[in-house]
């Protein structure tokens, strides 16, 4: 497996990356030098992206009667002139500025109004036929284990019951769509993964659909353990569900918990030494999920950016001082060792 070569000719799962798109930065229809490049790794590195952005609530659904499709579509016809797939991501989500404001302010019927919301987006992008699956709910637990219920607008309303109304609308709109559950912080295992699996169990026992369980993965250059990421994967996996690690990236510096220690610990450079071990830790999460999903159940790996500078890592959890290199490629958009180790693992 040489990076020359097609990362994705050496798996029999989809390959994916997140990718921003229309007039966002680092946009993947970019009509300029960066941009052709860019479209030339993503082309020939992977068979799948997701939107980082364009395809979430607030983005395809603004008012509660206006629908705007028109740079998904743009992202949906990229995909299809190059024979690649997309995951779509997220239908339903409590995220503050993802949920739309005239949503946050409904009065109405709210089990009628989720469904609409999910079987419209679901019914656009089945007549494509690029989006074979779907985060349909994204966070609804917290870490404790306990459904998300102070920020989310979903459970305020509709307690859990929100869940099932949207994958059941899912299945309707798109029978033949794959629909994940996606979640942060399952990696490490514990309280959260348990509940997730609960759900998927509970759901599985009542015949609400659901095919698969999404591992974000945003996890730390030495946190959680190989091991204790393959266990993770495993005891998702019993539950005969596909499971998709679908927002891979390794931050150098640790960018999560508010302070990050800086400035003991920070690195201001990617030192070869980093990129290795950088390289390394990629290679041991793919090694852990091929490890521990069955090849049937193998829904697929996506990291989540394209370049460096365009990681939601920048700009989310560090202050602008401070760098860090979380993807497999760099700034040029040339392949960094990541992107080796991925394969090594493949
Ligand atoms: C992030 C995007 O990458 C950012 O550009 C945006 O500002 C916020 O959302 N978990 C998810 C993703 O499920 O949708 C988030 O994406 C990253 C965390």
């Amino acid at each position: 497996a040489v990076t020359e070569a097609h990362l994705y000719d050496n798996a029999s799962f989809p390959i994916g990356v997140a990718v921003s798109a229309g007039n966002e930065s680092y946009s993947i229809v970019e009509d300029s030098e960066a941009g052709e490049k860019r479209r030339q790794v993503v082309v020939q590195h992977f068979s799948n992206m997701t939107a980082g952005n364009i395809m979430k609530m607030s983005y395809l659904h603004p008012e509660e009667d206006s629908y705007t499709y028109g740079d998904a579509d743009e992202l949906v016809q990229f995909a299809a002139d190059n024979g690649m797939t997309i995951h779509g991501h997220a239908l339903v989500w409590h995220s503050d500025y993802q949920v739309p404001a005239w949503m946050k302010n409904y009065s109405g019927d709210w089990e009628a109004m989720l469904r609409e919301h999910v079987t419209n987006i679901v019914s656009h992008f089945a007549g494509s036929g690029v989006v074979p699956s779907w985060d349909v709910v994204n966070e609804a637990f917290v870490d404790d284990g306990s459904y998300r219920s102070a920020d989310s607008v979903f459970h305020q309303n509709m307690g859990e019951s929100y869940l099932e109304v949207a994958f059941q609308a899912a299945r309707d709109a798109d029978p033949a769509a794959e629909l994940y559950y996606n979640d942060y912080s399952l990696a490490q295992g514990g309280a959260k993964l348990d509940a997730v699996i609960a759900m998927a169990e509970d759901f599985i026992d009542r015949d609400v659909p659901i095919d698969g369980i999404g591992f974000q993965g945003h996890i730390q250059i030495d946190w959680p353990s190989a091991t204790n990421i393959e266990q993770s994967f495993a005891q998702a996996a019993a539950t005969g569900l596909k499971v998709r690690l679908t927002e891979l990236d390794v931050p150098i510096n640790n960018p999560y918990g508010g302070s990050y220690d800086y400035p003991n610990n920070y690195h201001a450079e990617l030192t070869l030494e980093l990129a290795n071990q950088q390289k390394q830790r990629y290679c041991q999460v793919v090694e852990a999920y091929m490890n521990a999903v069955p090849e049937a159940q193998r829904g697929g790996i996506s990291v989540w950016g394209v370049e460096d500078p365009s990681s939601w890592l920048i700009g989310q959890l560090f202050d602008n001082n401070h760098d860090d290199w979380p993807l497999l490629f760099d700034e040029h958009l040339s392949a960094k060792p990541a992107l080796q180790g991925v394969a090594d693992a493949l």
